[in-house]
């Protein structure tokens, strides 16, 4: 078929079938889909099938088309958003568009992508390996080979990323510009990247939408979001986020632009998905403000050395008597009933150098007097890991910077509000006078590069008012 007959074609299912398609009109009924876990699907149940169709069927259009396989992925290439709060809403409509073109390429309304839920299945899924098959694509892991718990495991998704109730943490810090990597929350620096490189090959890159299994990747990262949420998490209500809108980002089912606002992207229901995990009931979606950190809440040191070598790394932060004051009051509130989500001691890490080794792991603790690199991952001390995900284009939209920043500097946030109460706890942190950071760099493949990070801060973020 040429793609004149394919548009006409389209053009005419459409018409056919107006009730059902995915829509963003608010109030209107939209028929909710169920992304399901690949792994309860067997390897020929219809909607693998179905996905392998849609990805046949995308391949073989020319890359001229917006709704091929390539054009597809080009899109992630020339405008994803990484390390900032648009992370997870970019990637939402991104999925949401695509699936929309896939139920087109295979006329099947009721298809909706499934997910790779990697904390219990750390494979690449059986579904996407074998010479013939379209799901296939060239990886750096093997089929039996498993992203590491550190990143994916049980420990760290629920004990960690999906415990913190402080939306920057969570989703990624503040930013004006689409692009600008202001700070990558917990949920990106640390499972998502680690997936991406990983798994390897295209997966590691910008054009990682190459590979089939990148969607259901994300579509895991999407649903932590809306697990998140659905555990009583607010999102921000910061008109910066919420009025935003990706101008032009995504194309549809007949190649028209489409603009989505972040408003429009915080319900999955709305956008007429939801996850078998999750509530069968349509969630009124929280919203707060953001934290806010004032200026003597915030003790930050620059780091003079430049380069961390693999050796645990020392850096003493010495709080005012306000912000220890603050410090205990929130580590002495942590575990009581009543504790608010209004409040959380931050950790910053910034003015960090993306380093040659991709595959490096970086451990954040606090003030550990027996660190090296065979301490327990359970230890008070231990705030989290992060690793990196080797974008080419460095956060630079059109090759040219943003906002004064160094578009080659990455920064990460924890929050270590649990950490300092577990450490009071046991007697390892008595009056907040002196915190210690310390950074272990495991390297990953290779001599290991140094890391250099500029500067390191910790706050204490609060609800004003
Ligand atoms: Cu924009 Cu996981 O990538």
């Amino acid at each position: 078929m040429t793609n004149f007959d394919r548009r006409s074609f389209l053009i005419r299912t459409v018409a056919m079938t107006s009730s059902l398609p995915f829509s963003i009109v608010r109030g209107q009924t939209t028929p909710v889909r169920v992304r399901r876990n690949v792994n309860e699907l067997a390897v020929d149940d219809p909607i693998i099938l179905s996905y392998k169709k849609a990805v046949e069927v995308m391949k073989a259009r020319p890359a001229n088309d917006p709704t091929s396989w390539i054009a597809q992925a080009d899109i992630h290439r020339k405008l994803c958003p990484h390390s900032n709060w648009f992370f997870l809403p970019w990637h939402r409509s991104y999925l949401a568009w695509f699936e929309d073109i896939c139920r087109e390429a295979i006329g099947d309304e009721s298809f909706a992508l499934p997910y790779w839920d990697w904390t219990h299945d750390p494979q690449v899924p059986k579904h996407f390996w074998g010479d013939d098959n379209p799901l296939y694509h060239r990886r750096a892991i093997t089929p039996h080979g498993v992203i590491s718990d550190e990143f994916v495991g049980e420990n760290v998704i629920k004990g960690r990323i999906l415990a913190t109730r402080d939306f920057e943490v969570f989703a990624g810090l503040k930013s004006t510009t689409q692009r600008a990597p202001s700070g990558a929350g917990i949920l990106e620096g640390t499972p998502h990247n680690r997936v991406h490189t990983g798994v390897g090959g295209d997966m590691a890159t910008s054009m990682s939408p190459l590979d089939p299994i990148f969607w259901l990747h994300h579509a895991n990262v999407d649903r932590n979001w809306s697990i998140w949420n659905n555990l009583g998490n607010a999102n921000t209500s910061d008109r910066a986020w919420l009025n935003a809108s990706f101008t032009n980002n995504f194309v549809n089912r007949l190649a028209q632009p489409q603009s989505p606002r972040v408003s429009d992207l915080i319900s999955t229901e709305h956008l007429g998905y939801r996850y078998d995990s999750s509530p069968s009931q349509p969630q009124n979606m929280p919203l707060a403000g953001l934290l806010l950190v004032p200026e003597n809440q915030m003790v930050t040191l620059t780091n003079e050395d430049s380069a961390i070598p693999k050796a645990p790394f020392e850096l003493a932060l010495r709080p005012n008597s306000v912000l220890r004051g603050s410090i205990a009051q929130m580590a002495a509130n942590f575990a009581l009933p009543e504790r608010q989500a209004t409040e959380a001691i931050r950790l910053r890490l910034s003015e960090i150098e993306m380093p040659q080794d991709k595959l490096v792991t970086v451990r954040v603790f606090l003030n550990c007097n027996y660190l090296s690199v065979d301490t327990p991952l359970n230890s008070p001390s231990y705030v989290g890991s992060f690793c990196f995900f080797g974008l080419d284009h460095g956060g630079v939209v059109d090759g040219h910077g943003h906002d004064g920043e160094d578009s080659s500097q990455l920064s990460f946030v924890f929050d270590i509000t649990k950490t300092i109460t577990l450490l009071k706890r046991s007697g390892e942190f008595t009056d907040a006078s002196v915190i210690t950071v310390q950074l272990l760099v495991i390297p990953g493949t290779g001599a290991g590069t140094p890391l250099k990070v500029g500067k390191v801060t910790i706050e204490a973020a609060s609800a004003s008012g």
